[in-house]
């Protein structure tokens, strides 16, 4: 950081924004293997928290990097820097007043923390989204774990790079399992209400 760019304070403060809006803000920070499922159930999420209200964005791993990350590929330096941008972009959105939801394998565990400690306590929620690699691989939605295996994806979440499961996530949701989307949704907006409070 150059000593000569100084930190302006705004007169509008996270607070106002949010009394505005009625409700805190939050990240939900969803984490897991490619085809675990947490672009579909952010995705669900968000629009049941929309129907309450509640001001929303949803930030998808896919998506930024088409635009802003677009630059960035695969290796664990670029994905560390893919974090850290998503964790700034997150840190706005929260002092936005919004309910920003991310939606990224994030597979290392300092890059979640590092993108934890950039908010206030409470603010930042992280929810695994848990699936065995084998289903994952068999559900194979954009063929990826395929061309992985022929080797032609190189770094590969699961199959040839690692993911470090959460150690202590805030929610756990098991995709694998014989859960409908609709109950899965259900234990996060519960979980939300009993421990998080968002509406004010
Ligand atoms: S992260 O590891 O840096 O957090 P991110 O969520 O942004 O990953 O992007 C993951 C998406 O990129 C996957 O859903 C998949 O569609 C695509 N992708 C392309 N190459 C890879 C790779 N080597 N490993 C994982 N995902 C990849």
């Amino acid at each position: 950081m150059k000593k000569e760019v100084y930190w302006h304070t705004s007169k509008v403060q996270k607070n106002d924004r949010q009394k505005i809006k009625q409700h805190k803000s939050r990240c939900l920070w969803f984490t897991g293997l490619s085809g675990s499922g947490k672009s579909t159930l952010a995705n669900a999420v968000e629009k049941k928290l929309c129907e309450k209200k509640i001001h929303t964005y949803l930030l998808d791993g896919d998506n930024i990097r088409h635009g802003l990350n677009k630059d960035l590929g695969f290796s664990e330096q670029s994905r560390e820097e893919n974090i850290r941008r998503l964790g700034e972009v997150v840190r706005l959105f929260v002092d936005a007043g919004v309910v920003v939801l991310t939606a990224f394998i994030s597979p290392y565990h300092k890059d979640r923390d590092m993108a934890r400690s950039l908010l206030e306590e409470g603010e930042f929620i992280e929810i695994y989204v848990k699936c065995d690699l084998a289903i994952c691989e068999k559900r194979d939605p954009k063929g990826l774990y395929k061309k992985a295996r022929e080797g032609d994806i190189p770094n590969f979440t699961g199959i040839s790079a690692p993911y470090e499961e959460p150690l202590n996530p805030e929610i756990t949701i098991n995709t694998g399992l014989e859960v409908s989307l609709e109950e899965q949704v259900e234990t996060i907006v519960q979980y939300l209400e009993t421990h998080y409070k968002i509406e004010k």
